[in-house]
C-alpha cells in the first residue's frame, strides 16, 4: 500500500475521504500519520478516533517558519511516507524543505489552477463571474499553488450562487478528486519529472479531468 502522511489545518473532510476508503478497500493505502499546526483541527480529531497517530506543533512554539517547517517535515519523514498530502493545510511551506521532497508532496486547492490561487477562491470566483469553479491537485513547489496541476474536477457556477452553495458543490468533487489522484499515484501512474507530470509514462499536456 501507498504510505500517506497528511497535513490538515482545520474541518479534515478530505482526509475522513481518505480514510473511510482506505477502509472500504477502495484505496491502496495506509496513512501513516495526521500533522497539523493547529491544536485544535478537527482534523486532528478524526485521525485519532480512526486509530490514526495525530500530532500538532504550533508554529509559535518555534523560534522562526524555516525551524517549524523543518521539525514537522523530519517527524513527518520518520514515518517514511511515499506521499505527503496537504489536505486543506493552510500554510506556506518553505523551499528548503521542499527541495528534497519534490514529487512527494501534493496540495488539493479549490479552484480551477491556475485561477485563484490562494485564498477565498470561490467569492473570487463568483466577482469574477466564471462559468466553471472546481478543484485541482499538483505538486507542491516554493510558488504558491504554483507546483505542475496533475488532475482538476469542474463544476458549473449557477445564477443564484453564494460563496457557501458553491464552497459545498466543489467540496462534493474534491473529494472524489483528490481519491482518484490518489489511485492513479498509488498505481505509479503519475510521475514528476524534471519537464512536468508524466502520465503512463508521457508528458502530459493537460491535467487529468476527474
Ligand atoms: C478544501 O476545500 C481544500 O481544497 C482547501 O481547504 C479545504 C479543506 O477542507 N484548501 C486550501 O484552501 C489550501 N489553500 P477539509 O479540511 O474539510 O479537507
Amino acid at each position: 500500500p501507498l504510505r500517506i502522511a497528511v497535513l490538515a489545518s482545520g474541518r479534515g473532510s478530505n482526509l475522513q475521504a481518505i480514510v473511510d476508503a482506505i477502509d472500504a478497500g477502495t484505496l491502496d493505502a495506509e496513512v501513516t500519520g495526521v500533522w497539523s499546526d493547529r491544536g485544535d483541527a478537527q482534523a486532528l480529531a478524526r485521525a485519532r478516533g480512526a486509530g490514526i497517530p495525530a500530532r500538532a506543533m504550533r508554529p509559535r512554539d518555534f523560534a522562526d517558519r524555516p525551524s517549524h517547517d523543518s521539525a514537522m517535515f523530519d517527524a513527518i519523514d520518520a514515518d517514511d511516507p511515499d506521499l505527503i498530502v496537504c489536505a486543506g493545510y493552510m500554510r506556506l511551506i518553505g523551499a528548503h524543505v521542499l527541495a528534497s521532497r519534490a514529487g512527494r508532496l501534493i496540495n488539493i486547492h479549490p479552484s480551477l489552477l491556475p485561477a485563484f490561487k490562494g485564498l477565498h477562491t470561490h467569492q473570487r470566483a463568483l466577482e469574477a463571474g466564471v462559468a466553471e469553479h472546481g478543484g485541482s491537485v499538483h505538486f507542491v513547489t516554493a510558488e504558491l499553488d504554483g507546483g505542475p496541476v496533475i488532475a482538476q474536477a469542474r463544476v458549473p457556477v449557477l445564477a443564484d450562487d453564494d460563496a457557501a452553495r458553491l464552497a459545498a458543490r466543489v467540496l462534493a468533487r474534491e473529494h472524489p478528486l483528490l481519491l482518484e489522484t490518489l489511485r492513479w499515484i498509488a498505481a505509479g501512474r503519475v510521475r514528476w519529472q524534471a519537464d512536468g507530470v508524466h502520465v503512463d509514462g508521457r508528458m502530459a499536456t493537460a491535467p487529468l479531468q476527474l
